[in-house]
């Protein structure tokens, strides 16, 4: 069910309100509501014979007129500033809307008239849109395979895998072996949706490596644990934390065993919280700096005092963790998705003001700068994004937001603190651990990983070879994945430097064995 209305509407109202103790009163009814909404509008959109895409793309596409950002392409480029205050003054208005809406005693769903224009050009009936990865892989020819790693706690993780290039000799195993891992929302499909020729899981399999694709729990491919129901609160009840305490460790051991070969070191890509639970990994198991080669971080995710995504809307009642999640829908499974589409779609629109895509995407993927994202490719990207995510992990980046961007462990109050970590306040993770070489690719247009941020961890980080930002300002967080640019802007560089680093380690090897 995606109701991104109500979402707005009850965001925008706790936004406007602000006031904490109204919050916690308010907190059963606005659940509760948002219940009976949700069911009503999936009725409603049924009564009339509509699909319910449909019908949240004809609606987001009334709330961001009624937004006032219709005409936005013709609005100058603005400043941080100046956009902060057309945001707020986009909220301020929906909730005039909501108001009138109110005062006529009108449903806001019914206010939204559903319109018979239907400009979302979806061509869902192209199969490889719901492919699932391995079966993409193997339709443009290559080899898939699928591995299945338990991790310590039980969640049951799938692994995907491109063994090697079209070309190569399968019998002979390559040395060269990457990891890649996803960020937030998303899964391995996010390294092989561009196709063959941009695709950088197909790349690097041509360029001769043993490529490796994980899927954090929670994801489409790693929903199933041993013993807890998926559909239950204890299925759900993790952050980024556990994926680097858990699934990082047992990814990694079952390649390392897999190959065999104590030759072999694992280089790590990973895109946005693929970055972050690497550095929360490198930190605190710190065994694992030897066991990789070189971690490679696109779109870096670690501290967070300088977001522009409105994840930062989220980051305002990071302290009442109890309510938040109640409001995220913590307490369900899937319902989450529709707070994570919402978000995605709600970064989109401030993120990308400008553009006419953002108007049809169901979530996230549109580029800020229009010119590097391909419309072709966005029915299999919305096939396949959002992936799944726990609510818990949006929460813990949203806490660290509001700690004023400390790169720290879950908050779980004082008494709970004390009870989990022996102390007050959650501990930090120190950067210093991160032995491993590390390069960090960023952009400026990033309103996640934002350079301020990137700069802070750079000088920290006691084995930088690398800071490689994109030599295009409009390059945004996505970009990573889906720009039209990306190999010839991230991926060339990205190439370059994982030679480098597998010349100088087998260098090494060799003068310690002379
Ligand atoms: C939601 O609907 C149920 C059943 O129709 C009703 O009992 C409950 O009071 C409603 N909750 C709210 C907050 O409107
Ligand atoms: C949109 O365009 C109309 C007419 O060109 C103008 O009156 C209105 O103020 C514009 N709205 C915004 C938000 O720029
Ligand atoms: C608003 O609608 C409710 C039922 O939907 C009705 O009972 C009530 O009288 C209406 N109020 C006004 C002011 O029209
Ligand atoms: C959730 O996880 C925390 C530790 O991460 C634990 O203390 C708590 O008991 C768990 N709750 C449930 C319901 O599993
Ligand atoms: C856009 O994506 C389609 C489908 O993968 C591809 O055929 C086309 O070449 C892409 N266009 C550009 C400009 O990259």
């Amino acid at each position: 069910m995606r109701t991104p209305v109500l979402l707005l509407l009850t965001l925008c109202v706790l936004l406007q309100t602000g006031d904490c103790r109204f919050l916690e009163s308010f907190a059963d009814k606005v659940v509760g509501t948002f219940v009976n909404k949700t069911t009503k509008i999936k009725q409603f959109v049924e009564e009339k014979g509509r699909s319910l895409k449909h019908f949240y793309n004809d609606n987001l596409y009334k709330v961001k007129v009624l937004l006032g950002k219709q005409n936005a392409t013709e609005a100058p480029k603005l400043n941080v500033t100046d956009e902060q205050t057309r945001v707020f003054n986009a909220n301020r208005r929906f909730l005039d809307f909501v108001n009138d809406a109110a005062a006529k005693n009108e449903s806001i769903y019914d206010s939204i008239q559903l319109s018979d224009q239907n400009d979302y050009k979806c061509t869902e009936d192209d199969p490889a849109n719901h492919m699932s990865t391995p079966q993409l892989i193997a339709l443009h020819g290559y080899a898939a395979e699928s591995h299945t790693v338990v991790t310590e706690d039980g969640y049951i993780l799938t692994l995907h895998r491109i063994p090697h290039g079209k070309k190569a000799n399968p019998k002979v195993a390559s040395r060269k072996t990457v990891l890649l891992h996803h960020g937030l929302l998303g899964s391995s499909a996010d390294w092989i949706l561009t196709g063959p020729e941009k695709g950088l899981s197909y790349i690097l399999a041509e360029a001769g490596y043993d490529v490796w694709m994980a899927n954090a729990r929670g994801n489409t491919y790693s929903r199933a644990h041993v013993s807890k129901k998926v559909d239950s609160y204890e299925f759900w009840n993790f952050t980024w934390h556990d994926i680097s305490q858990f699934d990082l460790p047992a990814t990694i051991d079952y390649i390392m065993e897999l190959k065999d070969d104590k030759d072999v070191k694992i280089d790590y890509i990973g895109h946005s919280m693929g970055t972050t639970v690497l550095f929360a990994l490198l930190s605190t198991k710190t065994e694992y700096n030897k066991v990789l080669r070189a971690g490679y971080a696109l779109a870096p995710v670690a501290y967070m005092s300088d977001i522009r995504s409105p994840i930062r809307i989220i980051a305002r009642f990071a302290n009442n963790i109890e309510y938040l999640l109640k409001l995220l829908g913590g307490y369900e499974f899937l319902p989450q998705n529709v707070v994570l589409r919402w978000l995605s779609e709600h970064a989109c629109e401030i993120n990308h003001y400008e553009e006419v895509i953002c108007e049809n995407s169901l979530f996230v993927l549109c580029g800020h700068d229009e010119k590097q994202f391909n419309r072709t490719l966005l029915p299999i990207i919305l096939g396949h994004v959002p992936a799944g995510a726990s609510t818990k992990t949006l929460v813990h980046y949203a806490q660290e937001i509001r700690a004023g961007g400390s790169f720290q462990q879950f908050d779980f109050g004082k008494k709970g603190n004390i009870k989990e970590y022996g102390q007050e306040t959650p501990p930090k993770y120190n950067i210093r651990n991160v032995k491993l070489p590390m390069a960090l690719l960023s952009a400026d247009n990033d309103w996640l990983a934002s350079s301020i941020d990137v700069t802070t961890l750079a000088a920290q980080l006691p084995n930088l070879i690398d800071h490689y930002v994109v030599p295009l300002n409009e390059f945004n967080h996505i970009d990573f994945l889906y720009a039209i640019d990306a190999p010839k802007l991230v991926y060339n560089k990205l190439l370059q430097l994982l030679e480098e680093q597998f010349d100088n380690s087998i260098w090494s090897v060799n003068q310690m064995m002379d």
